[in-house]
């Protein structure tokens, strides 16, 4: 089975590559499941129903969500029916929603967790292992995939270690910045992070000059979403035999205009 994984879809930008390039991904690569990470396809912060919805049809079966999956206050009206949306584990408050999503495809069960790290991360509940290992203890299924919402490269290869071989697929997110270090471990695929889906030229997605602004002059601001041509980052996973055997990253941009 084939496996796409899309880091970060960032406000407008992120979303309009992703609908332009994912229907070819999926085909070109054969992709049998397609997970995206939408925690800032709502202007950067959070994402709505409106775009859970956009995201389905786009290509997604599943969306994860991380640090600003609670940021849109209208989410929490809706959850409940987005039954193919999950949001970290061990992200306060626990009870909203579901944090692991459980799929057959082509005949094998998966489950996808969203699981976030504690290093330099707010709101957390309890520690990215705990979260993991109650996960490993509650769920029995062919394979797992966990996307690991976190900022700290030292966290995310240490989660990979101590989980590499009961999980088949360990994908960091979070930073929006694609790491080179794509590999498979005990017959789980990793990459610290897979990177965004934005603007080329912006910070993480956002407005260069607002984030200047607010860093040397302390302005406030609105979160603006920078503007230009996008980039698509993501990787794709091959799994059979119960493991990961390779392990490819993606990388598109638009054309500038
Ligand atoms: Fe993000
Ligand atoms: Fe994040």
């Amino acid at each position: 089975m084939n496996v796409l994984f899309i880091g970060d879809v960032v406000g407008r930008p992120g979303r309009r590559i992703l609908k332009a390039k994912l229907p070819g991904l999926i085909k070109q690569y054969d992709i049998d499941l397609t997970i995206v990470n939408g925690e800032n396809a709502a202007h950067g912060k959070g994402i709505t129903k409106k775009l859970y919805d956009e995201l389905i049809r786009a290509g997604a079966d599943v969306i994860t969500l991380g640090n600003h999956a609670f940021s849109k206050r209208e989410l929490l009206d809706d959850i409940n029916e987005l039954s193919h949306l999950i949001r970290p584990a061990n992200l306060q408050p626990t009870d909203i929603g579901q944090s692991t999503k459980v799929m057959t495809v082509k005949g094998y069960k998966v489950a996808i967790s969203s699981i976030m790290g504690e290093v330099f991360m707010n709101n957390v509940s309890e520690s990215p292992y705990d979260a993991m290992a109650y996960i490993l203890d509650t769920v029995d299924v062919d394979y797992h995939i966990v996307d690991f919402h976190g900022e700290a490269t030292a966290e995310k290869q240490t989660f990979l270690h101590l989980f590499k071989k009961q999980c088949a697929v360990i994908v960091g997110t979070h930073t929006h910045v694609q790491t080179a270090d794509e590999a498979i471990f005990d017959g789980c695929a990793y990459i610290s992070d897979v990177g965004m889906c934005g603007v080329i030229e912006s910070i993480l997605g956002r407005d260069v000059e607002e984030v200047i602004d607010r860093t040397l002059y302390g302005h406030r601001t609105h979160y603006t979403i920078a503007n230009g041509p996008a980039m698509l980052n993501g990787v794709v996973i091959k799994l059979e035999h119960q493991m990961a055997t390779h392990i490819q990253r993606i990388h598109l941009e638009e054309e500038s205009s």
